[in-house]
């Protein structure tokens, strides 16, 4: 035993003297900081996003020139660092001037067209927060944006709107912008008098000041940065409360009167469709505002869920049954898309598969055609059609995200309802509307066998990895 202990002694204090001899020569280490990422990595958009950061909020206070049709001021991001970095990266597709990080002017480069490299001061640590000021100016309808993003500042005469999805904030807000980075953002819009300086969120403020209007608003809740959007022009502005929560709806004076009667007709289905949203998520509405913004420019592909108040535009909007499909869609996606956001852009179907689904049941609750017949209809209609079945839908590739996902995706959402039963599919709902953040295919998947108790691996490859029509069973109710 006494050999024993000596020996122990004898370790513990070499131990001890190594370590303090070490400390008492060893210089303490350099922080290892290194460049945040410059990309997101998504595989469809890898000029988009940066990793290194989490972006808590945006605030920004910009100036419309209609003269010289240029967007300028500054912005500031407050992000918490994930790593210890020496530089982070934001898109923009507008000129940086100057940039400074917590008060101190910064050095900063362009990379690649739309990434701002930003410099951090020495010893940025992981889980510090930090405030990333850019003063900045351009004409975001004159700038072209990366691979696969359609522009997405829309013009019509003296009007301007900022609408596009997966890319259109690098148009107007340097951002991190991938929607697993969802944030706030505080606006303030300087535009000429007369004009209105829209965006999403509350409006905070409304002044003149000599020959500008002055547009403060603020998004209190995250949203992803596509979901942001910006308008400038002569609009119409109806606002008021109800079910104790604000609404701003505007629509464009350049529309003749009937269409304007006829969208402002349609937007004040709003409060109703949030109540059966709620009803159908059994979560409540995630935002504190309702709205909407329907403008002169009359097409871009239908309409935007941006946060709070979509953009809708007037031509997809003409019949009224459609008008209301629409709205429903747009505020489904304020929880499956702006709350619950896509992880990458590949998993697009739950942000397409389940706002087009809640189309199909709200159709079925006000007393439409059921959602199970939409089912069949589409199963033996558009399922018999070539090419319909090719897709993968949890990886649908970056040219066809926009497609099938509005088909097959409502379908196998609702042939998922069939097969685990309504109560099963109310508390799926409710379960997965209740999160927040990024969310992947993968994530619903797993979810949907923990809440329905079933093994379902069959049923997903069949509805949404497979290169064939999935086999017309009985549980499906589809029909002959
Ligand atoms: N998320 C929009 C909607 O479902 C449509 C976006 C379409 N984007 C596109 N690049 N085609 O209402
Ligand atoms: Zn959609």
């Amino acid at each position: 035993i006494a050999i024993v202990l000596v020996i122990v002694l004898l370790f513990i204090g070499f131990a001890v003297f190594f370590v303090v001899a070490r400390d008492s020569v060893t210089p303490p280490l350099d922080p290892v900081s290194r460049p945040g990422g410059t990309s997101a990595e998504d595989p469809y958009f890898p000029q988009h996003g940066a990793t290194g950061y989490d972006a808590l909020g945006y605030e920004a206070d910009l100036t419309w020139d209609e003269g010289t049709d240029t967007l300028s001021g500054h912005s500031t991001m407050t992000a918490r660092l994930t790593g210890d970095l020496s530089s982070l990266a934001l898109d923009l597709l507008l000129e940086p001037s100057a940039v400074s990080v917590d008060g101190a002017e910064a050095d900063f480069t362009v990379e690649r067209d739309q990434k701002l490299v930003v410099q951090l001061p020495d010893g940025s640590r992981s889980g510090e927060e930090v405030s990333v000021r850019v003063e900045y100016s351009g004409q975001p309808g004159q700038v072209t944006p990366g691979a696969n993003v359609q522009p997405a500042w829309h013009t019509q005469g003296d009007e301007h709107i900022l609408a596009g999805e997966p890319g259109s904030a690098p148009f107007w807000l340097p951002t991190n912008d991938h929607p697993s980075d969802p944030a706030t953002l505080d606006v303030t819009l300087r535009v000429r008098a007369g004009d209105a300086g829209l965006s999403v969120g509350a409006l905070e403020g409304h002044t003149t000041e000599g020959d500008t209007e002055v547009w403060q608003w603020s998004l209190a809740e995250p949203a992803p940065t596509y979901a942001y959007t910006i308008a400038v022009g002569d609009f119409e502005i109806e606002e008021g409360e109800e079910d104790g929560r604000p609404y701003l709806y505007a629509v464009s004076n350049q529309l003749p009167a009937a269409t304007k009667a006829e969208m402002f007709e349609t937007l004040r289905l709003t409060p109703g469709v949030i109540d059966e949203l709620e009803e159908l998520y059994g979560t409540p509405y995630p935002y504190g505002q309702m709205g909407g913004i329907v403008p002169a420019h009359r097409f871009w592909f239908g309409a935007l869920e941006t946060a709070t108040r979509p953009v809708y535009f007037s031509e997809m909007m003409t019949d009224p049954d459609e008008a209301r499909r629409i709205v429903i869609h747009e505020y489904a996606h304020m929880w499956v898309g702006n709350t619950v956001t896509p992880a990458q852009w590949k998993e697009i179907f739950l942000n397409e598969g389940l706002a087009s689904h809640a189309e199909w049941v709200l159709a079925e609750r006000q007393g439409g055609q059921p959602a199970e017949a939409m089912l069949a209809t589409y199963y033996h209609q558009l399922g018999s059609r070539a090419g319909f079945w090719t897709v993968d839908l949890r990886d649908p590739g970056v040219d066809h995200m926009f497609e099938q996902a509005y088909l097959r995706g409502p379908m196998a959402v609702e042939a998922l309802r069939r097969v685990i039963g309504e109560d099963a599919f109310a508390e799926l709902m409710t379960v997965w509307t209740g999160q927040q953040g990024p969310a992947t295919v993968q994530d619903f998947v797993t979810m949907s066998q923990d809440v329905s108790g079933k093994d379902l691996s069959d049923f997903w490859r069949a509805w949404l990895e497979g290169t064939e029509p999935p086999p017309n069973t009985a549980e499906y109710g589809l029909g002959v």
